[in-house]
């Protein structure tokens, strides 16, 4: 009965707001990217977008509460990386990336910057370096939890410099930065979507980009890669996509697949994304048999880099 009701109610489908839950803080970037989504999603669906934020436990509280949610279209989830390295960074998530959830389609690629605060006595990576070998066992990062894709990126930087660091967790980047441009904390491994601003306004210091090849948008140009700066193996770029509970109808999926590939080619979300150094994604990785083969592809690649870095927590 109850699947018949589910499918009988696709027709009209959606006959009120949808809710896209964000795992993280308002303000950071997965909520970023997931507000100017739903404003993107709006016309292509004909209804009103709603962000709600269910922020900690470095994303998988967010995940959680749409991996349990009614399956009828108006609970999706808009969540990062943590969904390929969560699994591997942290013991006993409460619910199986695979299996609990319907692929909608990728939304964008984001490089990531390792920025500090302002006060730092350093201004570019060769005195960041010399800076933390002086500072062993007294330097913060900030990451937004364990699972969390500042978390994965944190960890790696950690690993290539040798050194140990000391991680405070938040419930998202957007708080961390807050500390970081207060001084709370030292360092921190974000996205471009969320940093570009403060570093545009020298409220943090940019020492270097975590993807292979340098970004175009003017606050970034001239910061080197990390592989640049001699990290041959560092590459770390964060994908966004759009998740649905297991068991949505497929009358639903579809009509949130081709509402998707309407928004992401919106000319105002393209301008934002871009503007902040991500990538909008073309159209065949927005099928949802490419993002769940990406998603695999992801688990596949992090898994045992993740492993032989030694950077998982029991
Ligand atoms: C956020 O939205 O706060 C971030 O994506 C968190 C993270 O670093 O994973």
């Amino acid at each position: 009965l109850a699947a018949a009701s589910l499918s009988a109610a696709a027709q009209d489908y959606p006959a009120k707001p949808v809710t896209i839950i964000v795992p993280f803080t308002a303000g950071g970037p997965t909520d970023k990217v997931a507000r100017d989504l739903a404003e993107a999603l709006r016309k292509p669906l004909g209804q009103t977008v709603i962000v709600d934020n269910a922020a900690g436990a470095g994303g998988s509280i967010g995940a959680n509460k749409v991996a349990k949610a009614q399956p009828d279209g108006y609970t999706l989830l808009v969540h990062h990386i943590g969904m390929a390295t969560m699994p591997t960074l942290v013991r006993n998530i409460p619910f199986k990336v695979e299996s609990d959830f319907e692929y909608l389609g990728l939304i964008n690629d984001v490089p990531m910057t390792i920025i500090g605060k302002p006060g730092l006595p350093a201004n570019n990576f060769k005195e960041l370096t010399a800076w933390i070998q002086a500072n062993k066992g007294k330097i913060n990062l900030g990451n937004a939890g364990v699972g969390s894709a500042s978390h994965l990126c944190g960890m790696l930087f950690q690993h290539a410099m040798g050194v140990d660091m000391t991680a405070v967790p938040y419930k998202g980047t957007a708080p961390a930065m807050t500390d970081l441009m207060g001084g709370q904390i030292d360092l921190m491994c974000d996205q471009t979507t969320n940093t570009t601003s403060a570093i545009e306004g020298k409220k943090v210091k940019v020492f270097a980009v975590s993807t292979p090849k340098r970004l175009a948008i003017p606050a970034l140009k001239d910061v080197p890669t990390m592989q640049e700066l001699g990290m041959k193996d560092f590459n770390v770029s964060i994908f966004h996509g759009l998740y649905a509970p297991k068991g949505t109808p497929p009358a639903v999926l579809k009509k949130l697949n081709d509402a998707l590939k309407v928004a992401l080619k919106d000319p105002d979300f393209v301008k934002r994304e871009e503007g902040l150094g991500a990538v909008v994604v073309n159209d065949n990785r927005t099928s949802p048999a490419e993002h769940k083969k990406f998603v695999q592809s992801e688990i596949n690649k992090w898994s045992p880099l993740i492993k032989a870095a030694g950077v998982y927590v029991e």
